[in-house]
């Protein structure tokens, strides 16, 4: 269909799902195992109900924040998705565009399809740019990624910290691995590729599971960009980040892609802003608390700020854009989003996200399900 007839994110998925070849559909929309977290990813946004407030004069709306101190149109960043080629030929750079031009940031997968050099070139001037890193075996080369990345102007390190194996995705694996160049110039040396267990698999060998807390303190010694971890489901882990000095952490289950039955970040969210609280002023200006996994609406972003989130990522949703429509795509997504919070905040009562507080929620619901 004509990219004007479309009309929310979910619309996007239905077109991905008719367009995309084989192999990129099973890559990008399979999650692991039984695929539940995935399911429940979404399911949870629907079991937090809005408590709305009336006559408080709504004319003019902003929603726009910063994030980790960078201005940011919209609370929403892009969350990185590897192999943005097997999508579309330009791969990254559609997001990369699309982001430049409506003021939203994205982060930079380690496994891009195109090189990392090539997306920070396709960024416009004072752009600012994320990066996820998967941390090699070879803290060398980790070492030369981040500090080529901070010298190039990127303004965070999330380290994803939830894959130390990767999961099973069977759709994935029921497709066989081709390295057909849509395949990320993984610049980390891997070995052992294995071909015959799909493409997550066969892209990730090099991929250290042996990180641990005690490797922090050297992650904030190699760079100055804040680092926030990617991943984190447990309040204990939650504290732990912050007593590590990190300046934030994504509540995420890696899109249901990781441990399957893994609470969803929403889920998580209640408690571990609870567990921060009991350590300090909270909203902590040095420690912020994203999420991450099945937001397709300004109304999912809206709860979770609500109930103590500071931005949402969103990955798939700005992946079936590009992968349907290219970077127009991604920009009718952005705009659409942009509409759904004019809308959504009109109706909400407030004017501005600072104004997102728990008691426009009734998250009582949110465990029952
Ligand atoms: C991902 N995600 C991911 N995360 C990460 O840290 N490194 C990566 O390389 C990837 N790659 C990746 C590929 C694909 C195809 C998907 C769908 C996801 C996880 C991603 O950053 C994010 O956590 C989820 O995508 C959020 O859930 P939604 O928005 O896709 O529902």
């Amino acid at each position: 269909p004509p990219l004007d007839e479309i009309l929310n994110l979910h619309d996007f998925e239905a077109v991905a799902k008719t367009v995309l070849p084989a192999k990129a559909w099973a890559y990008y929309s399979s999650a692991s195992d039984d695929e539940i977290a995935i399911r429940e990813n979404r399911a949870a946004y629907q079991r937090v109900w809005f408590i709305p407030r009336i006559l408080r004069d709504v004319t003019k709306v902003d929603w726009s924040t910063t994030i980790l101190g960078q201005k940011s149109s919209l609370p929403i960043f892009i969350s990185a998705t590897a192999l943005g080629k097997l999508g579309h030929p330009d791969g990254e750079l559609n997001l990369t565009r699309a982001a430049g031009k409506h003021g939203v940031i994205q982060m930079i997968p380690t496994l891009a399809s195109c090189s990392f050099n090539e997306i920070v070139d396709a960024a416009q001037p004072g752009q600012p740019l994320f990066l996820q890193l998967y941390v090699n075996r070879d803290r060398e080369l980790t070492k030369k990624y981040v500090q080529n990345a901070e010298k190039r102007g990127v303004s965070g390190l999330f380290i994803t910290v939830d894959a130390p194996q990767l999961g099973r995705r069977e759709k994935d694996m029921r497709m066989k691995f081709v390295d057909d160049g849509a395949g990320a110039k993984v610049q980390e040396g891997q070995s052992g590729v294995k071909k015959d267990q799909g493409i997550a698999r066969a892209i990730s060998s090099f991929i250290d599971p042996s990180l641990a807390w005690k490797d922090i303190p050297w992650f904030r010694s190699i760079t100055k960009m804040p680092i926030v971890l990617k991943g984190v489901a447990s309040p204990k882990d939650a504290i732990l980040a912050l007593e590590a000095g990190v300046q934030g952490i994504v509540l995420s289950n890696h899109g249901g892609r990781q441990l399957d039955n893994a609470r969803s970040g929403l889920e998580n969210l209640v408690d571990i802003v609870a567990a921060l609280k009991t350590r300090g002023p909270w909203p902590n200006p040095n420690f912020s608390v994203f999420i991450d996994g099945g937001v397709r609406r300004a109304s999912d972003v809206l709860k979770a700020l609500a109930l103590g989130a500071s931005a949402v990522g969103v990955g798939r949703g700005f992946l079936y854009a590009f992968s349907s429509y290219g970077q127009e795509g991604v920009e009718r997504a952005i705009e659409i989003l942009r509409d759904e919070f004019e809308m959504n905040m009109r109706l909400l009562g407030i004017t501005s996200l600072s104004e997102l507080t728990p008691d426009l929620v009734d998250a009582s619901r949110l465990r029952a399900g």
